[in-house]
């Protein structure tokens, strides 16, 4: 592991001077030493001194010709600014502890080592002096280094004190693990197992926040794995629990829908880094254990899962206090969409079947069909090619019947407006009619979608209903040729 750090950024040699000048010790820690030893990169960077972080980042800035702006959080004696895009903050060195109820600190001024004991992880507890005698070297007194190299995830103190102190930790730990995708060590998962009950004093938003980053990372079915093993997972997401599970009957067995579905995220993340597009991954399936059933002659089957899944989105994500607005919409609708385009690929496609999935989706289709395609998982690879050619079948048709009939973004051909007009009424039952046989008539493809076809037929379902023409209606185009005139 290469241990040069890179501390070519002009702010070290700053601190650095800032810092013999009110003679504070100062160190760079946590995760920015992490991320140097990592080679990833880090813009957050956090300071450490024995001293006052507030004074130590006026005295900074005071050497910046730039000066930027620094916010100050006088209760957590912690002071914060942003340069060159880059995020700096300061706090001094403490001790603490915390109360058993809440995750509220008892803080008490402490040397750099109380500042790496109360540190989550080893590899998150490593310090890089900025003090002129010493500068740029690690102090790693609990071997992060070694930690790292081994891909282990371990707390400096007795697990039990470190998760107890702050529980939101174990969220932490496995989001680490998947992320660098680490292994978090047996004594350290088993203090998990011990605390994950106090995982509760967490606040939902922190939990979810946590998670979302186990969505986001590269391989997240690491982290659902370690969620169920050590009972997280029940407590902060009970529906994905149930998933877990084989049911037999009469030796016929059914998908372990929770290993299913973390292939499918597993899928989707190749195709594509969007955070709702992988919760859609998360949700598709997640009321097939209500709905499962054992019918003779066709095994088990999970009826109307895709409709009473899309009616539990909303309530999960209220919940988990997730965005209630368009990115929940879109989870809730392409729950409830997953299984048709998967549905095109097993009959003979008509245009008609194709124009409705294109009318539904709108201009989520791709999602849906990313999400489709990262669905088709089996044991058996040919049966997953096989499928999948087919799919390409369906993605090729889609497009065909697109260009040619553009209902993707459906706008009627003709408005209520019209219908009104024509027939001189007023807002009436009537126009829902004529409104809705009209596009049902364009996507069963009896007419184009096209105004002169749609003027036709609103005047004959007007004469069916009964309503009388009123004046010529002249159609958008003879009105330009008229203007043109
Ligand atoms: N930390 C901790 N306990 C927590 C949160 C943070 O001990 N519950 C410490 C760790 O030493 C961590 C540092 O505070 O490295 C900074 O925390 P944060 O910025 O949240 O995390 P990073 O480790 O920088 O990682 P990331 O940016 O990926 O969240």
């Amino acid at each position: 592991m290469n241990k040069q750090f890179d501390l070519a950024h002009p702010i070290f040699k700053i601190i650095s001077e800032a810092a013999s000048e009110l003679s504070f010790e100062t160190y760079a820690v946590g995760g920015f030493v992490r991320d140097q030893l990592l080679g990833r990169n880090c813009k957050d960077i956090d300071f450490v001194c024995v001293g006052s972080g507030i004074e130590l980042a006026q005295k900074a800035t005071e050497k910046i010709s730039d000066k930027p702006h620094v916010s100050y959080f006088k209760n957590f004696g912690t002071a914060q600014f942003r340069w060159n895009e880059f995020d700096f903050e300061f706090v001094g060195a403490r001790k603490e502890s915390y109360d058993r109820n809440s995750r509220k600190p008892v803080v008490e001024d402490g040397t750099l080592e109380d500042d790496q004991n109360r540190r989550d992880f080893t590899i998150n507890a490593m310090a890089i002096s900025l003090n002129k005698n010493s500068f740029g070297e690690l102090v790693d007194p609990f071997n992060g280094v070694k930690d790292l190299e081994e891909k282990l995830i371990r707390t400096p103190l007795d697990p039990d004190i470190t998760f107890s102190d702050d529980p939101l930790r174990m969220m932490r730990a496995i989001r680490f693990a998947t992320q660098l995708d680490f292994k978090i060590l047996p004594e350290t998962f088993d203090a998990i197992k011990r605390n994950k009950e106090r995982i509760k004093i967490i606040s939902q938003e922190r939990v979810t926040d946590e998670l979302n980053k186990i969505i986001l990372a590269k391989t997240p079915s690491i982290g659902f794995i370690l969620l169920e093993e050590c009972g997280l997972l029940e407590i902060i997401f009970p529906e994905f629990q149930k998933l877990k599970g084989v049911e037999n009957y009469e030796g016929k067995g059914h998908k372990d829908n929770f290993y299913h579905t973390l292939q499918v995220l597993d899928n989707i993340t190749k195709a594509t880094n969007d955070l709702w597009l992988r919760w859609a991954a998360v949700l598709h399936d997640i009321a097939k254990p209500p709905t499962k059933k054992f019918v003779e002659g066709t095994g088990w089957t999970f009826h109307g899962h895709e409709v009473l899944g899309s009616k539990w989105v909303p309530k999960i994500f209220g919940r988990m206090k997730l965005p209630m607005g368009n990115e929940m919409k879109f989870v809730r609708k392409m729950v409830y969409l997953h299984l048709r385009p998967i549905a095109l690929t097993k009959e003979e496609i008509t245009d008609s079947a194709l124009r409705r999935l294109l009318f539904e989706a709108g201009d989520d289709i791709e999602n849906l069909l990313s999400l489709c395609e990262a669905d088709i998982t089996s044991k058996n690879r040919e049966k997953v090619k096989r499928y999948l050619t087919r799919f390409e079948v369906v993605r090729e048709k889609l497009k065909e019947v697109e260009e040619k009939d553009q209902v993707r973004n459906f706008q009627p051909p003709v408005t209520g407006e019209l219908i009104m007009e024509t027939f001189g009424i007023g807002p009436s039952r009537e126009i829902g009619v004529i409104k809705e046989e009209i596009k049902e008539a364009i996507l069963e493809g009896k007419i184009r979608n096209d105004y002169e076809e749609a003027l036709k037929m609103m005047l004959e379902l007007g004469e069916k209903l009964g309503l009388k023409k009123q004046s010529d209606v002249r159609s958008p185009k003879s009105e330009e040729n008229t203007d043109n005139a």
